[in-house]
């Protein structure tokens, strides 16, 4: 009875691991060794990988993920691609007619993964000096390189190629003895066995501000060329107040000559020639006004008669 009972539930046992075995054999298996290294992803596909094709998708958000590749290659290389799959994950997929396999993912996309990340600078400019720090982008690049990687930290002036290098003894540099005044340009490269590696870091470009001995010096100037300029302006109006009669009387001619052409021009005198300069106009206004006087006492005689007739 026993023996019975035993040898069923071993027929039992077989049976189950069958049907588990089977219908995992009918499951594609997922791409395996799934790693980026230099900005290319790389997988190995199941052991019988014919007409096997690989699905590659990369996550935008947490959950979002997005195509990127298919394809019978065992490899993805995003080089030159437009994307920036930094701080992403990618995940690979075997797929043959309907049948899918699982995801696989790979690591987080770092520094250490790619050909072209770049140091971050930070830069921060005080009169006399200039502080410069230097960053990795994350700790990947320092743990895969170890010692080898290193700052090379490079200023130039605006408009100048010649780029000057500086000794990265620390990650926060002090720069002095810049020429004020001008505008410099800061970049920090990565040097990989002293060779440029990835890509550089953006360019920031400062203008040095004058230091305050400097411009103690301007304020003095700029304070001595007002007082002077409030000065002669001062004695301008202290001269135009004492000798304002006589300047009045100096402006005054100039001034006057419309009131001769015009009384000239209205006389009833045309065949006077317009335009004499001189004593001659003179002249002829004292002989218009002889006439006027003339013809007033007239009209007053004229008057006189009318009134007594
Ligand atoms: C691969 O696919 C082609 C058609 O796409 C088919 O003719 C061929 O039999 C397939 N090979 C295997 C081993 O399934
Ligand atoms: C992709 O997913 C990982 C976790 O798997 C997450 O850390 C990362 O921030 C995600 N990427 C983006 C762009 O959200
Ligand atoms: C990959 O193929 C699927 C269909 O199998 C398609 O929906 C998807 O757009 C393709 N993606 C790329 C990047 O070609
Ligand atoms: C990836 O593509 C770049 C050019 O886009 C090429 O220089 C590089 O050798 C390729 N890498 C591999 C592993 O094929
Ligand atoms: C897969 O495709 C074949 C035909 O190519 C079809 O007979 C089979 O039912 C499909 N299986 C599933 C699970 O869709």
């Amino acid at each position: 009875m026993i023996v019975v009972m035993d040898w069923r539930r071993a027929f039992l046992v077989c049976e189950v691991f069958l049907t588990i075995h089977c219908a995992c054999s009918s499951v594609l298996s997922p791409p395996q060794r799934v790693k980026v290294e230099s900005s290319v992803l790389t997988w190995n596909g199941p052991k019988n990988h014919i007409n096997i094709t690989y699905v590659v998708q990369y996550n935008t958000t947490l959950n979002d993920w997005r195509d990127v590749y298919n394809g019978t290659q065992q490899q993805f290389n995003f080089t030159a691609a437009a994307e920036d799959f930094y701080g992403t994950r990618f995940r690979v997929q075997s797929k043959r007619g309907n049948q899918t396999s699982a995801w696989e993912m790979s690591k987080l996309v770092q520094c250490a993964h790619l050909h072209t990340c770049a140091p971050i600078i930070e830069l921060k400019v005080e009169t006399d000096r200039v502080h410069l720090w230097m960053k990795h982008r994350d700790p990947s690049l320092e743990e895969k390189e170890g010692g080898h990687i290193s700052f090379n930290p490079l200023y130039w002036k605006r408009n100048s190629n010649n780029k000057e290098e500086l000794s990265a003894t620390s990650t926060h540099l002090v720069i002095e003895h810049l020429e004020s005044g001008q505008e410099y340009c800061f970049q920090v490269e990565y040097l990989l066995l002293h060779k440029p590696h990835g890509k550089p870091s953006r360019e920031i470009c400062k203008v040095i501000p004058e230091t305050s001995k400097q411009r103690n010096v301007r304020v003095i100037m700029l304070g001595v060329l007002t007082v002077a300029g409030m000065a002669v302006l001062g004695c301008c109006l202290y001269f135009v107040y004492t000798h304002y009669k006589r300047i009045k009387a100096l402006l005054q001619p100039p001034l006057d000559i419309p009131d001769h052409f015009e009384e000239f021009f209205f006389s009833e005198f045309p065949q006077h020639p317009v335009a004499r300069p001189g004593n001659q106009e003179v002249e002829s206004y004292d002989f218009v006004n002889f006439v006027e006087e003339v013809a007033e006492d007239e009209e007053r005689c004229d008057l006189e008669n009318e009134k007594k007739m």
